[in-house]
């Protein structure tokens, strides 16, 4: 049983079809009810639900999860997936509350899903939190000082909550996917541009990756596979932390 925060579409949604195809019953979470919908009706009745999530929200945390626990008996996984990347701008030119709402949003959003999950995960004997950062958690990037900022927190939450939750066999994990071919990269977010290209051209692999590429990482975190993985970074980028520089040149 699992709690799939920003599943409407992407990546959330990916890791839905493949935790649901693996045999687990999910609850998609996400402010975007139609699609959400949408979703879990394509899932079945029987395997997916959606609940009106806005991961800001307290109360709607700890209806997300009670419903999980009442609908399929137990809450075993989390993915703390959803967030958001506004337009690139300077420091200098983000309002101080443009700041604050990439915090709330991507990094406060986590501790209050785990808040929320742990103590009925752990009722249930225990499980597995993954929470989805970026390659902007492990370096920076410039114009995206929230973005960066918060994806670089969820690293130290895990790590925090892996300390604090093993000893109720829950462990908490950071996954760090490069670019990814959903909406937040794609031109409807961009006014029009397709950034994908270029994405695709500076890296080692000579593409963006898929949402159920990192769907199939996910569900490893989730399940049993990963019994001994806690309180660690797992990075799904195509090579995009490799190295800045390759000396051979594009011909090699
Ligand atoms: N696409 C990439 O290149 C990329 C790379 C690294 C990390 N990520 C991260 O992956 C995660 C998933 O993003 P994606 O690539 O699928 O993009 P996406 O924009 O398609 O999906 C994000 C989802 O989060 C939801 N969301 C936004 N605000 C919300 C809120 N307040 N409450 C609930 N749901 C909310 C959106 O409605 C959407 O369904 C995000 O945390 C993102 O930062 C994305």
């Amino acid at each position: 049983m699992a709690l799939i925060s920003g599943a409407a579409r992407g990546q959330g949604a990916a890791e839905a079809r493949l935790l649901v195809a693996e045999g687990a019953r999910v609850v998609l979470g996400d402010v975007l009810d139609d699609d959400g919908a949408a979703v879990a009706a394509e899932l079945g009745d029987d395997q997916a639900v959606y609940e009106h999530l806005d991961v800001t929200s307290e109360t709607d945390w700890e209806a997300a999860v009670q419903a999980a626990a009442s609908r399929f008996g137990a809450l075993h996984i989390l993915v703390s997936n959803a967030g958001i990347s506004p337009r690139p701008k300077p420091i200098t030119r983000t309002s101080p509350d443009e700041y604050r709402r990439v915090i709330e949003v991507n990094q406060v959003a986590a501790f209050l899903g785990i808040r929320a999950a742990a103590p009925v995960i752990a009722d249930a004997g225990g499980g597995s939190i993954v929470l989805t950062s970026s390659v902007n958690g492990m370096v920076g990037a410039g114009g995206i000082a929230g973005y960066t900022s918060s994806k670089f927190a969820l690293r130290g939450l895990a790590k925090t909550a892996a300390l604090e939750l093993g000893r109720y066999q829950i462990r908490v994990n950071s996954i760090h996917p490069g670019p990814i071919d959903t909406v937040m990269v794609q031109p409807e977010s961009w006014g029009g541009f397709d950034m994908r290209p270029a994405l695709a051209a500076s890296m080692p692999l000579g593409r963006i990756g898929r949402p159920e590429e990192v769907a199939e990482l996910v569900c490893y975190l989730a399940s049993d596979a990963s019994a001994y993985c806690t309180g660690s970074e797992f990075v799904i980028d195509g090579g995009f932390l490799a190295g800045p520089f390759n000396a051979l040149g594009a011909d090699a």
